[in-house]
């Protein structure tokens, strides 16, 4: 980030949301240390607790908030959950069988540090954990049952076949392989885009969001969720592994990436077109979200 005077607020509200979100992590961690056994859960906790940008629930809380939402512990313990399954999906992403990837977030990966075996159920544990935690949070927001029940069907939805998990497998099977850009947008939608679009929408459920404010968040996040991937792809093609904290890179791994497709600066240019698209979304509906549009931008220069 540069250092204007709208960008240094924006990085002290990062700071600040960041601190709440790390605060609700570890009384999500205290709680899951009583029920799971130690070994297992040194695995979860590295694999949890170990940095991040934590994107995915600082969109769900600034989702609720923005469309007049409270947001209170409550709200950031919602937020943990989504952060629960994007550890679980990276924990089994480095698996030898995935991407076989010995580095994440700077460190030894947690097969790497625990073992296949644990680091399998510490990536599985998180899933049914991640469903109760965010049932119980959205009812302690002020959600109806029937709410919470909803935002919990969306994450898992998005977590599943229909989205991230779905992306994953076609990522593997691609491998090698040249996909058209029709393909590829389908591919990153699903691995990537459908859980950071769900995170928005969840947020906006949390905060009762008219239909119309529903709509247009979950378009910007369609949006973002894609030039997130894109950026992904593209960092992976220009940064060292010492910045990025992690390894193998895409080209070793034989990826499909929009670097691939279209270069790095066709890919930066799509990721820019993705996030105007985004934010044109909530133009559409008067939304003024104004920390909305500055993580979008944040989603385009980040340098990890
Ligand atoms: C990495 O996600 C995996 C993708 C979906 C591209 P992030 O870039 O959000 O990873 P962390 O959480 O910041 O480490
Ligand atoms: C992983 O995508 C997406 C997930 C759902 C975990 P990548 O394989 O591109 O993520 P990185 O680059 O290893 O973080
Ligand atoms: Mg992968
Ligand atoms: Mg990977
Ligand atoms: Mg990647």
């Amino acid at each position: 980030m540069t250092g204007t005077a709208t960008d240094l607020s924006f990085a002290a509200w990062l700071d600040d949301r960041r601190t709440r979100i790390e605060t609700a992590m570890r009384r999500c961690m205290d709680e899951m240390a009583e029920v799971v056994p130690a070994g297992l859960f040194s695995a979860v906790e590295g694999g949890v607790m170990s940095g991040g940008k934590r994107l995915r629930p600082l969109l769900l809380a600034t989702a609720c908030e923005e469309t007049g939402g409270r947001c209170g512990d409550p709200l950031y313990d919602l937020s943990v959950s989504v952060e629960l399954i994007h550890a679980y999906s990276l924990i089994h992403d480095d698996l030898p069988c995935m991407d076989d990837a010995p580095l994440r977030r700077g460190n030894p990966t947690v097969h790497v540090t625990h073992g296949v075996r644990t680091a399998t159920y510490a990536g599985v544990v998180l899933i049914p954990w991640a469903a109760t935690w965010a049932y119980r949070s959205a009812c302690a927001t002020g959600c109806t049952a029937s709410t919470a029940r909803g935002i919990v069907a969306y994450m898992l939805e998005a977590a599943g076949a229909g989205g991230m998990i779905g992306g994953q497998a076609l990522d593997l099977l691609s491998e090698g392989q040249s996909l058209t850009e029709e393909e590829l947008a389908t591919l990153h939608g699903l691995k990537t885009g459908a859980l950071l679009a769900a995170s928005l929408e969840m947020g906006a459920m949390a905060s009762g969001a008219a239909d119309s404010a529903l709509r247009a968040i979950g378009d910007y996040g369609r949006a973002l969720g894609l030039a997130f991937q894109v950026m992904d792809d593209v960092l992976d093609a220009t940064g060292s592994a010492e910045v990025l904290g992690k390894r193998p890179s895409d080209a070793e791994l034989e990826k499909s990436t929009y670097v691939g497709l279209l270069g790095v600066d066709g890919a930066r240019g799509r990721a820019g077109e993705l996030i105007a698209r985004g934010l044109a979304a909530l133009d559409a509906t008067g939304l003024a979200a104004p920390r909305l549009r500055q993580l979008a931008r944040f989603v385009i220069q980040r340098k990890r």
